[in-house]
């Protein structure tokens, strides 16, 4: 909040210098006048800007007009890892883009790394709002044009859902429907939302379908799965084109190292795998706990599916483009392959040149054998296969970025390789 210190009624001296209305040219007052004009228009200036930044600004933008042949996406989120990844393929890709996003998670510095690389007017604009803000959000789809939204903005990490499952439900399910509600009140036919393979828990059978049963076994999965049958009940009686992807654990980082993951180094006890391994491999932890060697998997560890964010993005490409009016499309988005943990680990210290300690314990309750996907079906409806399927080179990527970006979207390192 702005301190605008004393009052124009309450001189410092208690002493006024005005007689009978009219102020005399003493020096001193004039100093003050002029002082005070200065501060005026200082606070005139600083209000401008702020309300310029603010959705609720009423100046009408390219951005607030529909174009014929221009495709104006909404992405939730799109400081976030993935988030930001879409807008880059969406901006190469020549679509309009509009990030919405309250920085609790994501990165400004991502935002401008892609403002950089598209600077043209109408290309990006990036709002800072909070989805669970209802009027904030209705404000915003007020003032923009929006073709379609792809919503990733959520906070994902399965741990700090079992410990703070209010902000999962508050963050996820009921933002969700903020979102689903302020579409359909402005029209907007188009929603891609980002769903996760935890939504269905742990199913006996390996690969995991479409049809496989959603039973999840903590609040992130639950709180994905309640604003998935949001959307689904929605759809049965609304002409809305809804694709819901759900992703398998995504690593990796943009091919041209312009864009890598950043998470706040407080939500590193919460952290993925890949992060915990690049964060062992440059000593910010003293190496790399492996909890469980003796499930019925190969080599007695975990086995998940991991995606690349690459091919991430372009399945979101393609869901977009063929999304259509009145039909919802679901789809698990992996390799279908399953990786050991003792396999992920190989392959992060062959990325990263690190010996990396690793140490292995008992398992940690709630965690599953395995999770892999079958993706057949998008393959079969969207023409979409997972390509950057090598986990070397997915994390040799991302370690590049890691390397290059040790505070992250901070302030960047040379490095020599
Ligand atoms: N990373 C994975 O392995 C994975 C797997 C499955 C599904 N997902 C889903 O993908 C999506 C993106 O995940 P990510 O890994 O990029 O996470 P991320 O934390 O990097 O990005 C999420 C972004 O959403 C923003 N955000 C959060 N709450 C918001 C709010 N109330 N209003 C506005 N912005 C808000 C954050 O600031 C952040 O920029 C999430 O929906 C997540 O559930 C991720």
């Amino acid at each position: 909040m702005l301190n605008l210190g004393r009052t124009r009624t309450q001189p410092r001296s208690g002493r006024s210098l005005s007689l009978g209305g009219m102020d005399y040219a003493d020096p001193k007052k004039k100093n003050n006048v002029v002082g005070k004009i200065l501060l005026i228009a200082t606070v005139a200036a600083l209000c401008f800007v702020m309300l310029k930044q603010s959705p609720s600004f009423n100046t009408p933008t390219v951005f607030s007009r529909h174009e014929e042949g221009v495709t104006h996406v909404l992405v939730t989120g799109g400081a976030g890892f993935i988030g930001s990844h879409a807008t880059l393929r969406l901006l190469k890709d020549k679509y309009r883009v509009t990030i919405v996003d309250n920085l609790s998670r994501g990165n400004l510095g991502a935002v401008k790394v892609l403002q950089d690389l598209f600077p043209e007017p109408g290309r990006l604009q990036f709002i800072y709002a909070d989805l669970g803000d209802a009027k904030a959000v209705n404000k915003i789809f007020s003032e923009n044009a929006f073709d379609a939204v792809m919503h990733f903005a959520a906070v994902a990490y399965v741990g700090e859902s079992t410990l703070d499952p209010l902000k999962y439900y508050h963050n996820i399910t009921s933002n969700t429907l903020i979102v689903l509600e302020t579409m359909a009140a402005h029209g907007v036919k188009t929603l891609i939302y980002s769903s996760t393979c935890a939504t269905y828990g742990e199913p006996e059978k390996m690969p995991i379908t479409e049809e496989t049963k959603q039973f999840p076994i903590n609040p992130y999965g639950k709180a994905k799965k309640m604003a998935e049958d949001m959307i689904l009940d929605f759809s049965k009686n609304s002409d809305m084109a809804v694709m819901i992807l759900r992703y398998f654990n995504v690593i990796g980082s943009d091919p041209e190292g312009r864009l890598g993951e950043a998470p706040r180094p407080e939500l590193r006890e919460h952290g993925r795998i890949s992060g915990a391994c690049f964060d062992a491999a440059r000593g910010i932890i003293p190496g790399l706990k492996v909890k469980g060697t003796d499930y019925s998997t190969p080599d007695g560890t975990c086995v998940r599916d991991y995606i690349d964010v690459t091919d991430l993005v372009d399945a979101h490409v393609k869901a977009l483009e063929k999304a259509k009016p009145s039909k919802v499309g679901i789809y698990n988005v992996g390799t279908g392959k399953g990786r050991s943990v003792k396999e992920f680990v190989e392959a992060c210290k062959k990325a990263t040149g690190v010996n990396i300690k690793v140490d292995f314990l008992d398992r940690r309750p709630g965690d599953y054998a395995e999770v892999y996907s079958d993706p057949s079906k998008i393959k079969n409806e969207l023409n979409w296969t997972a390509k950057h399927t090598d986990l070397h080179e997915s994390l040799k990527t991302a370690w590049r970025w890691q390397k290059s970006h040790r505070n992250g979207y901070g302030v960047p390192l040379l490095t020599s390789s």
